[in-house]
């Protein structure tokens, strides 16, 4: 998508405004989170996403964006990515990725969870699981790596072991290839692309300022999808159910930050051996 075009090297005082927006999409995910449960249709929870976001004084950054429709995205089951928020009522069992974007003062913030919902089936439940520690590898790989190519590297490595481990009852995971997380700060998708699978182009180096959002998107079958009559929703070819991560995360000079998670990612990135950089 991006190529070779120029990075957009922040600050550490335009880091803090990130953080900003960053927390707004926090906020908004942990209420949308306590709402989604059988029952709630998916336009529910965009209302409650617009309400926090309201509230802060922020702005939805998917709204408008290419004429998208809603705050959200909200995938369900076979649905990767993109999904667009409306009647649908969600049913116990459903595997529902909710993406985020939020903009204070022209800075953006970017993030999404899986939540799986009661009565699931197991393979499922690995299925988020395995998607959101592939997320936390990647994250972990920006404080050590050279190169932002460790960041699929890493994120590879746990889909395969994972599915060698049996967490997939056999089957192949398949890690999509046709999106990819991407640079962000003064725009929500800026270069350099973020890929979460292993290139033979290892990618630019890591350098201070560097502002990323990290989002493998992992499927219980083949990796392929395709994109339904709205123009957006994207779905896996196979009807094979998937699961999307996300967060946005600071390289700074100090180490990495991860702008999207409350605690900056400490929790998180301490059970990888990773301090996260000083909290401002
Ligand atoms: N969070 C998504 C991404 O990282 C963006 C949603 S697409 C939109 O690419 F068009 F809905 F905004
Ligand atoms: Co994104």
């Amino acid at each position: 998508m991006f190529g070779r075009e120029r990075i957009e090297y922040k600050t550490p005082e335009q880091v803090l405004l990130m953080r900003r927006a960053g927390l707004v999409v926090a906020d908004a995910l942990a209420a949308v989170r306590e709402r989604t449960v059988a029952g709630v249709t998916t336009a529910e929870l965009d209302a409650v996403a617009a309400a926090v976001i309201g509230d802060a004084g922020a702005l939805p950054s998917f709204l408008g964006y290419e004429g998208y429709p809603a705050r959200l995205c909200v995938s369900v089951n076979d649905e990767v990515v993109h999904g667009i928020p409306g009647p649908r009522v969600l049913e116990p069992g459903d595997v529902v990725s909710i993406d985020c974007g939020a903009i204070v003062d022209g800075w953006h913030g970017d993030s999404a969870i899986t939540v799986v919902l009661d009565e699931a089936d197991p393979h499922d439940v690995a299925l988020a699981q395995t998607t959101e520690r592939a997320m936390w590898a990647g994250i972990a790989a920006l404080a050590g790596a050279e190169r932002l190519g460790a960041v699929g590297e890493a994120v590879e490595d746990v889909v395969d072991a994972a599915q060698a481990a049996g967490l997939n009852g056999g089957v192949r995971y398949g890690l999509v290839e046709e999106y990819v997380g991407h640079g962000i700060g003064t725009a929500m998708h800026q270069p350099p692309d973020v890929p979460n699978f292993r290139r033979r182009d290892r990618g630019p180096r890591l350098r201070p300022g560097l502002c990323v959002a990290v989002e493998p998107m992992l499927v219980r079958g083949e990796r392929h999808t395709q994109v339904l009559e709205d123009d957006w929703t994207v779905v896996t070819d196979d009807g094979s159910r998937a699961s999307h991560w996300e967060h946005t995360v600071a390289v700074l000079e100090s180490g990495i930050w991860v702008l999207t998670a409350s605690d900056g990612g400490a929790a998180k990135l301490a059970e990888l051996g990773v301090t996260v950089a000083p909290l401002a």
